[in-house]
């Protein structure tokens, strides 16, 4: 019985596991999304920037709430305009023109820097959670256009 038991644990984790790896090939087969080849660094270095920006996304919606546009403006400026020129040329020859010219990569740097502006100005509530919603636009624009793989 004891035996029995065992055996069926190990049947469990196989199937798990085949059921799994199945899964994520399925996955792959499905994402139809453009590949855009990156060193391991240098997606390392593009995925630290968004986790920046959703990190930022979520407090500059806090701080709008809060009605403290002072630190929206500190949260939201460095994110902006700054952060696209500091873009290494080497990391910028291999993204698409799609991702970085008129696409969603400006798109969503301008929207920060609008934030920052707004903040900074006027300082509207509404109008800086209309900026965040039109912001986030370009993240959903973006994430169903591509897909990253590493080449190194
Ligand atoms: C110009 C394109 C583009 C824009 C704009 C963009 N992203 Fe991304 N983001 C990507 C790509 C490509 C990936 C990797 C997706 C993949 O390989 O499946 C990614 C991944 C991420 C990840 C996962 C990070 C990790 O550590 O794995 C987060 C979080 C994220 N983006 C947040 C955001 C937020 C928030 C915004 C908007 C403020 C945004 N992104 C805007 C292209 C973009």
């Amino acid at each position: 019985m004891k035996s029995l038991s065992i055996k069926s644990f190990w049947k469990g984790i196989l199937i798990a596991s085949l059921t799994s790896t199945s899964g994520l090939a399925l996955g792959q087969e499905t994402d139809a999304r453009e590949v855009i080849w990156l060193s391991g660094a240098e997606r390392a270095a593009l995925m630290s920037e968004m986790r920046l920006f959703l990190s930022t996304s979520q407090q500059i919606l806090e701080a709008t709430l809060a009605e403290d546009m002072t630190k929206v403006e500190t949260l939201a400026r460095p994110v902006g305009v700054k952060l696209m020129k500091d873009t290494p040329a080497s990391l910028k020859d291999k993204l698409p023109a799609g991702f970085t010219q008129l696409g969603p990569q400006p798109q969503a740097h301008l929207g920060f820097e609008n934030i920052a502006d707004e903040a900074s100005g006027l300082g509207d509530q509404t109008i800086i959670l209309q900026q965040l919603a039109d912001l986030q636009k370009s993240c959903v624009a973006c994430h169903a256009q591509y897909q990253i793989k590493v080449r190194d």
